[in-house]
């Protein structure tokens, strides 16, 4: 708490913008924060006691500043578990966007498709995820400031704003699908035994991130919603072993799609 209290100070010496949205830009997907008139920039690393990104081709700053008309603040890079941090650190800067005045969190990233008649660049609306297999980033004393001890999960992404990027995708003919993310821990990716559990769990996209940060933000009563972009299929499912290459090329081809329905459906959110 001292940490994230020490961040927002070091950001409110440099501006006193207040976002209403705050985006977290997956592995490839960070194009869209160029869309924004920045405010204000700010590298992860130049905020003392901030946890920084160390995986290539992931870029770590925040950019404050509007997205057509919406204030938002944009995470270009987020830090990972694997990395080697706790918890706390990588739900830190979730937290922090939440101090800063965002009421809403859009949660994106990249991710392995395991649904039936997935194919790589489709889109996949979150409706729940399963995070279960990763430490719960609430453990440890609770900070009554942010939230209270047992917060509820039973609508963790927001019926409201999911609505929003339904019609948004919609409107930009762009097939949607939807369904449960689930959170691993990497930096391995899946044997085919794992993706078969997984399956057999109720995921349909299978990923590094994004569930506990989404656990964070409920806690501190933000409204979440949150996109997939299926940049490969699953182990097993996928005939070709997998790389962060496939990845990160995946999220450039389809980056234009995926910015598209993002600025869309942030735009919208403004009304609900
Ligand atoms: N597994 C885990 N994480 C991922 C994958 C995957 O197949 N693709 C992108 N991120």
């Amino acid at each position: 708490m001292e940490r994230i209290m020490k961040c927002l100070e070091q950001i409110r010496q440099r501006t006193d913008f207040v976002p209403e949205t705050a985006l977290v830009l997956g592995s490839g997907l960070g194009e869209l924060a160029d869309l924004v008139e920045p405010a204000a920039v700010i590298e992860y690393g130049e905020l003392n006691g901030f946890p920084v990104s160390t995986v290539p081709g992931h870029r770590g700053r925040f950019v404050l500043g509007y997205l057509e008309a919406t204030p938002v603040v944009v995470m270009q890079g987020r830090v990972h578990y694997y990395e080697g941090y706790t918890m706390q650190d990588v739900v830190l800067p979730v937290r922090l966007m939440g101090q800063l005045g965002a009421k809403k969190l859009f949660l994106t990233n990249a991710a392995g498709g395991i649904q039936e008649e997935m194919q790589c660049g489709d889109l996949m609306l979150i409706r729940d995820h399963i995070s279960c297999f990763v430490p719960n980033p609430l453990i440890g004393p609770n900070r009554n400031a942010l939230g209270e001890r047992f917060p509820d999960m039973s609508q963790v992404y927001d019926p409201a704003l999911m609505q929003v990027i339904r019609s948004s995708a919609e409107e930009l003919d762009i097939d949607l699908r939807e369904g449960v993310y689930l959170q691993l821990t990497g930096p391995s990716y899946e044997t085919p035994a794992e993706i078969r559990m997984c399956r057999m769990l109720g995921a349909d996209a299978v990923g590094m991130s994004t569930a506990v940060e989404a656990v964070a933000a409920r806690h501190m009563g933000m409204r979440i919603c949150g996109l997939s972009l299926i940049t490969n299929l699953a182990a097993g499912i996928s005939e070709t072993p997998l790389s962060h290459e496939e990845v990160k090329q995946a999220g450039q081809q389809a980056g234009a799609k995926f910015t598209a329905l993002v600025r869309n459906a942030v735009s919208k959110m403004r009304e609900v």
